[in-house]
C-alpha cells in the first residue's frame, strides 16, 4: 500500500539541498546547549521539587536524563547512518515508511511549536515580573494566556518575542546561531554564579527527608522535568548544514545531553540544600534561593541572565522546527511554498515563518503549563517510534557500518527506553492526554486530505 512507501538511503543521498555546509561540531554542541537549557531549570524546577519529589528532584533528573541519553543513543546512530535533514521523520522514512514518518513529523513538529510557544510564554512571566519592578504595567488583558474568567485575552510580550527569534532565524544560520552562541556562554556564566556563590548557603538539614514523596514522587518529577532536556534533538536537523554529519552530529547530541545532565544534577542539589522544598514554589526558583539568603543583587544579576539565556532556546527551537518543516515539505507531504530556500541568505524562509507563526499563536493564548506538559508527551511518543525504529533497522539493514556509530545491547536498550517513555507518559494529567489524542488525530486528517495526494514518493513508488 503506498501510504508505507519507503525511501532508501540512496534516494535520501541524491536529494539537493542549497544550505550552506559550514557547521562542526562545536557549533552543535553550542546549538543544542542553547536549545537544551533554559525554562526546565530556571523555571520549572521549583514548583517540580515542591510539588512531586523534593530534595529528591536531582534524582527524578537522573531518571529523565537516563530516558534521554537512551533516546540519545537512538539518534546518534540514526544520524550517523541516515545523514540527511529532517531528524526522526526522514529515519522513519527508511525503516517504516511514508505513514509513521509523517505522524513522527508531526509530533516532532508538535514537540519543537509546543516548547518554543512554553518558553515564550515562561519567558514573557519573568519580563513581566521585571516591568512590575520597574513599576511599568501592561493593560491586564494583553498580559496573559487566553482566560476571559481572569481577564486575559492575550500574551503580548511572548508573541513580540516570538516575533522578534522569527526574524533573526530568518537570517543565515550563522548569524543566527552566532548570537545563540553568545547565549550560551552567559546562560553557564549565571549557572557557574550560582554554584559558587550557593555552595556556601547549603545546609545539609534541608535536604532531610530526601524523599517526602517516596519514589513515585521521583518518577513523577521525572516527567515534568523531562521538559527540561528536550531540544537535544535540534542537533540532528542540522544534518544538511553540518561538514562531517556521520561523526559530528553523535557528538553533538550526546555531548550536549551530558553537559546539560550534569548542570541540571548538581544545580538542584544546591537549590535544595539552600532552600526548604516546601518553599520552591516560585517561577523563577534559582534567582529565589538567591534572594532567600539576602544576595540579592546576585538574584538580579540570574534574573535578568535568565531573561536572555530563555531567548537562546526560543532561537534554537525555532532555527530546528523551520527545517523539520521546510524537510517534510520538500517531499510534498506539506505544502511546497515551505520549502522554498530564500536565495541571498540561502535559508527555509518560508518555513521559519509558518514556524513564527504558529508558535505565537500558541504562545499567545494557550497557558504555559499546559504546552509544556504536551510537549513532554508528544515528545515521549515519538522516542517510542524511534526505539522500535533502531530494533527495525538492525533486521532490515544489519549493524552499522565501521566508522558509523553503533548504539550497544540492542535490541534491549531500546526496548528500555520504550518502557522508561511508557512510565513517564502515564504520569501524565488526563488533560493532557485528551490534548495529545486531538494532536494525533489532527496529524492523520492531514496526511490523508493533503499528503497522501500530493507526496513526491505517489509517482515513483505508489
Ligand atoms: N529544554 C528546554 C527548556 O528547558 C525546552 O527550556
Amino acid at each position: 500500500m503506498s501510504m508505507f512507501r519507503k525511501k532508501t538511503l540512496k534516494d535520501l543521498s541524491a536529494e539537493p539541498s542549497g544550505m550552506k555546509k559550514d557547521l562542526k561540531t562545536i557549533d552543535l554542541i553550542m546549538l543544542g546547549i542553547g536549545a537544551i537549557v533554559g525554562t526546565g531549570i530556571f523555571v520549572v524546577t521549583g514548583v517540580a521539587a515542591k510539588k512531586d519529589a523534593g530534595p529528591a528532584l536531582s534524582l527524578s533528573f537522573l531518571v529523565a536524563a537516563g530516558a534521554i541519553i537512551l533516546a540519545g543513543l537512538c539518534y546518534a546512530e540514526f544520524a550517523s547512518r541516515i545523514p540527511v535533514i529532517g531528524g526522526p521523520y526522514a529515519y522513519m522514512y527508511v525503516v517504516f515508511g511514508e505513514f509513521v514518518a509523517w505522524m513522527t513529523g508531526w509530533l516532532v513538529i508538535c514537540e519543537f511549536f509546543l516548547a518554543v510557544s512554553s518558553v515564550a510564554s515562561g519567558w514573557s512571566g519573568y519580563v513581566h515580573g521585571f516591568l512590575n519592578s520597574l513599576n511599568v504595567h501592561l493593560p491586564k488583558a494583553l498580559s496573559g494566556a487566553y482566560n476571559p474568567e481572569n481577564g486575559t485575552y492575550v500574551d503580548l510580550i511572548a508573541m513580540i518575542v516570538l516575533l522578534a527569534v522569527m526574524f533573526w532565524v530568518s537570517l543565515e544560520a550563522k548569524t543566527a546561531l552566532r548570537l545563540n552562541n553568545v547565549m550560551v556562554f552567559v546562560k553557564f556564566g549565571i549557572i557557574a554564579l550560582f554554584l559558587v556563590v550557593g555552595i556556601f548557603y547549603v545546609k545539609p538539614d534541608n535536604w532531610q527527608p530526601f524523599m517526602p514523596f517516596g519514589f513515585s514522587g521521583v518518577v513523577s518529577g521525572a516527567a515534568v522535568v523531562f521538559f527540561a532536556f528536550l531540544g537535544f534533538d535540534a542537533v540532528s536537523m542540522t544534518a544538511e548544514e553540518v561538514k562531517n554529519p556521520q561523526k559530528d552530529i553523535p557528538k553533538g547530541i550526546i555531548g550536549s545531553i551530558l553537559i546539560a545532565a550534569v548542570l541540571y544534577v548538581i544545580v538542584t542539589l544546591v537549590l535544595t540544600g539552600i532552600v526548604p522544598f516546601e518553599s520552591l514554589g516560585v517561577k523563577d526558583p534559582v534567582a529565589f534561593a538567591m534572594r532567600f539568603v539576602e544576595r540579592d543583587g546576585v538574584a538580579g544579576v540570574i534574573s535578568v541572565g535568565a531573561i536572555l539565556t530563555l531567548l537562546t532556546v526560543t532561537i534554537s527551537m525555532m532555527y530546528s522546527l523551520a527545517r523539520i518543516i521546510y524537510a517534510i515539505s520538500k517531499d510534498g507531504l506539506l505544502p511546497k511554498f515551505m520549502s522554498k530556500i530564500d536565495e541571498k541568505n540561502r535559508t527555509p524562509k518560508n518555513a521559519t515563518y509558518v514556524a513564527g507563526i504558529c508558535t505565537m499563536l500558541f504562545a499567545g493564548l494557550v497557558p504555559m503549563e499546559l504546552l509544556a506538559e504536551l510537549t513532554n508527551i508528544v515528545t515521549l511518543m515519538y522516542l517510542i517510534v524511534m526505539a522500535i525504529g533502531i530494533i527495525r533497522l538492525r533486521k532490515t539493514d544489519g549493524d552499522p557500518k565501521p566508522g558509523e556509530f553503533k548504539i550497544p545491547f540492542v535490541p534491549l536498550l531500546p526496548i528500555l527506553l520504550v518502557i522508561v517513555s511508557i512510565a513517564l507518559m502515564l504520569q501524565l494529567q488526563a488533560a493532557t492526554w485528551k490534548a495529545f489524542v486531538i494532536a494525533l488525530v489532527l496529524g492523520v486528517i492531514i496526511y490523508f486530505t493533503y499528503g497522501y495526494k500530493h507526496s513526491n514518493e505517489r509517482e515513483t513508488k505508489a
